[in-house]
């Protein structure tokens, strides 16, 4: 077995019990017979209600979000605790602000629209390769100022820094964070020629504002510019990938619901939070404990790991009504796919947006699209990511 910290540092990215696409039925059983479950092989606490995942979540006193790292890596926004959180997450916030973001509508759309001009004259095309993958990472490349030739390079990092071992034995640990590393100092070293360069000549970008940004009187260190680059590489692309691909499945999966949408296009939005709900980009998120906790008589100990469901949380019958079924008009819609708190995603006006554009053009498009027979599904081997490799789909 791998050493504990090993363990625990893929712990959220491979809960060996979570291979599987439709994993759905296995939250319901925990939510009905072991809600605050202690997984004795993980040594880690899972929660599987709304309402105890929203209150790990809210708690940032009660719950630290400082995972492990990867060897010689500083923490970003997503693995700090306050005060250093608050004040990284001062610098980013205004680029992703609502209003912010409008600035790239046009270009979003323009980039949807190439994207899908590509696809004319195929009789089947796949959704997530040809379309869903590519759009966030164009335009994140463009939004931190950073070519998007480089379009591969990114989409090789992003890949296996969400990837989990294929077992957690020590070999197939071992390798994969040595694979890990090698692609971070790659990656790194792509960064740091791309700092440099914007240091010498600042342009309008998120890096450059990134660089120009102070925290107490000082500009932030090159480890930690690198840091907030991976991170906003890494959380907005598989992320809005899988908002976009789940989504069109959540439709073609019952075709009926691709026909109403297409008649009634005011029910996109809907349909968007409700993929959000329904198949999470997102099905897990770690914390961990600052000091000895009781929950409804289970006592979780400072410094015990532990894994909120959010997959399961936006499934639990108590909140959502029908809970499992989709339902693009649904009322209250209150999910947890974003997270909560002072962790809340930075990026989901963005993924929102991106996915608004995408949606309605894909359907208009394709008006006869629809899943092949025999369609074999081949889900993203990793814990907290949820979403298909590829989606095929005949046009
Ligand atoms: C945080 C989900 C898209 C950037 C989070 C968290 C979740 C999440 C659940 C909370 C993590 C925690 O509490 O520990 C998603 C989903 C997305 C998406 C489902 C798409 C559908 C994006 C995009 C970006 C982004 C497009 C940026 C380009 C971030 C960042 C954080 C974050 C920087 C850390 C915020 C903080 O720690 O204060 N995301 N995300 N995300 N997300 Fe997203």
């Amino acid at each position: 077995m791998a050493t504990p910290t090993k363990a625990i540092f893929f712990r959220h990215l491979f809960p060996s019990k979570l291979e599987n696409w439709e994993r759905f039925g296995w939250y319901k059983k925990m939510r009905e017979e072991s809600p605050i479950h202690f997984d004795e092989q993980a040594g880690a606490w899972d929660l599987f209600l709304f309402d105890d995942v929203e209150w790990l979540l809210k708690e940032a006193s009660l719950f630290s979000s400082e995972r492990p790292t990867l060897e010689g890596d500083v923490r970003s926004l997503l693995s700090l605790d306050p005060p250093k959180h608050t004040q990284l997450r001062a610098i980013v916030n205004k680029a992703f602000t609502p209003r912010e973001l409008e600035m790239w509508r046009p270009r979003i759309q323009t980039l949807v629209t190439k994207l899908l001009d590509d696809l004319k004259g195929k009789d089947t095309v796949d959704i997530i390769r040809d379309f869903a993958y590519p759009l966030p990472v164009i335009v994140i490349a463009d939004i931190l100022g950073v070519p998007y030739e480089d379009m591969d390079k990114f989409k090789e990092w992003s890949d296996i820094l969400v990837e989990g071992p294929k077992s957690m034995t020590a070999e197939a640990v071992e390798s994969l964070l040595t694979e890990k590393l090698a692609k971070q100092k790659e990656m790194y070293a792509y960064f740091d020629e791309i700092i440099a360069q914007k240091r010498k000549n600042p342009q309008e970008d998120l890096i450059s504002v990134i660089i120009s940004a102070e925290v107490d009187g000082a500009k932030l260190a090159d480890n930690e510019i690198r840091a907030f680059c991976k991170l906003l590489l890494a959380a907005g692309n598989e992320t809005t990938t899988n908002l976009i691909g789940n989504g069109m499945y959540c439709l073609l999966e019952d075709r009926s619901i691709f026909e109403r949408v297409n008649k009634e296009p005011d029910l996109i939005p809907g349909a968007i939070e409700e993929t959000l709900r329904f198949r999470s980009p997102v099905q897990a998120i770690n914390r961990f404990a600052k000091q000895d906790i009781e929950l409804r008589g289970h006592s979780i100990k400072k410094g015990q790991e532990v894994v909120g469901w959010i997959g399961s949380a936006n499934r639990d019958e108590t909140h959502f009504l029908y809970a499992d079924t989709f339902d693009p008009a649904r009322q209250q819609n209150k999910h947890l796919a974003f997270g909560k708190g002072i962790h809340f995603c930075l990026g989901a006006p963005l993924a929102r947006l991106e996915a608004a554009l995408a949606m309605p053009e894909l359907i208009n498009r394709f008006p006869d699209m629809r899943l092949p027979e025999n369609l074999q599904l081949e889900p993203i081997v990793s814990g907290f990511v949820y979403g298909l490799k590829s989606l095929p789909v005949q046009i």
